[in-house]
């Protein structure tokens, strides 16, 4: 990705209120940051946040707030579900208006996903290896497939004494140059137009006609599922590459692709977060996009 402006072939952060272009930072992989904020959430947003005691049994890794339907999962208790569903309403509803106000030219075709409400410690967290969050990766959801496009995060730490810690490696442009191929992104090319991916798709489109929760997915998708595990797999990579910590102070908000930005989180808790899926045409350098990087590696569309 020579040609875009500011790229380092690292990930920065970088301050919203110095950057050129907050388009072009993101899509280079860089964190756009908001040491103030950004953005006011108002006290009983906060206060009704910090007491949160989330399922501990339940499957959930955060508490998800779906905008769409306006509802909260992975919380127990229904009165407490109640006051953390206002306000996380509220917060996704103030997040996308400031996301919205920044970046106008993705906020057009940008589809809402959810929200999540990080309560508990990241440090020394047990969790699978998959899930482990402290583990370099790049995101992709297992059930909503993104088809080439781009997933957008606004994250703001609202915890009132504690900072977010961050670990970031080099961007996906650089990430693909070196790991893709050994992810096996040949094979998941070959998948594409296959008369057997032909077959595969048009039986779970009638799957999921009938009502079944199968997942329909690009090679893209597929490929980027794949490699989120391979990474956190990856002693190698996980230990030699590159990393760059950042703190990321009480009240701070910050905007990555998390996607593009290889990320982990070392410690904190109390985060606020809204998802949104940017389609790739609207890129400022659609180049930038994981998809595009990977199909010139490819030599082929992953899309369909
Ligand atoms: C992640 O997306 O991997 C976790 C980021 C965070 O919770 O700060
Ligand atoms: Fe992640």
């Amino acid at each position: 990705m020579p040609d875009v402006p500011g790229y380092t072939g690292r990930v920065k952060l970088q301050s919203a209120y110095e950057a050129a272009d907050a388009r072009v930072a993101l899509e280079r992989g860089d964190i756009l940051f908001f040491p103030d904020g950004g953005f006011e959430i108002p006290r009983e947003v906060r206060t009704a946040l910090t007491g949160a005691t989330q399922d501990t049994r339940a499957i959930h890794k955060n508490i998800a707030y779906k905008p769409n339907i306006d509802r909260v999962s992975g919380l127990v208790d229904r009165a407490e579900a109640e006051t953390i569903r206002k306000a996380m309403r509220e917060y996704s509803r103030l997040a996308l208006a400031f996301m919205a106000r920044i970046l106008p030219a993705y906020a057009r075709t940008w589809k809402i996903d959810y929200a999540s409400f990080r309560s508990i410690e990241e440090r020394g967290r047990e969790l699978p290896l998959t899930k482990r969050n402290d583990l370099l990766h790049v995101d992709a959801f297992p059930t909503r497939p993104v088809f080439g496009d781009l997933i957008l995060r606004c994250f703001t730490n609202v915890n009132p004494e504690q900072s977010r810690e961050w670990m970031t490696s080099e961007p996906f442009a650089k990430l693909a140059a070196l790991e893709a191929k050994n992810a096996g992104i040949e094979e998941y090319a070959k998948t594409a137009d296959s008369s057997v991916r032909k077959l595969r798709r048009s039986a779970m489109r009638a799957l999921s006609k009938a009502g079944l929760p199968v997942v329909d997915r690009s090679p893209y998708d597929a490929f980027m599922l794949h490699f989120h595990d391979w990474l956190k797999g990856n002693e190698a990579y996980q230990r030699d590459c590159p990393k760059y910590r950042f703190e990321l102070p009480p009240g701070s908000t910050w905007l990555v692709f998390t996607d593009v930005a290889p990320h982990a989180v070392l410690g904190g808790r109390l985060a606020l977060e809204q998802t949104v899926i940017v389609s790739r045409n609207t890129l400022e350098n659609p180049a930038c996009a994981p998809s595009a990087i990977l199909e010139r590696i490819a030599g082929r569309s992953l899309i369909e």
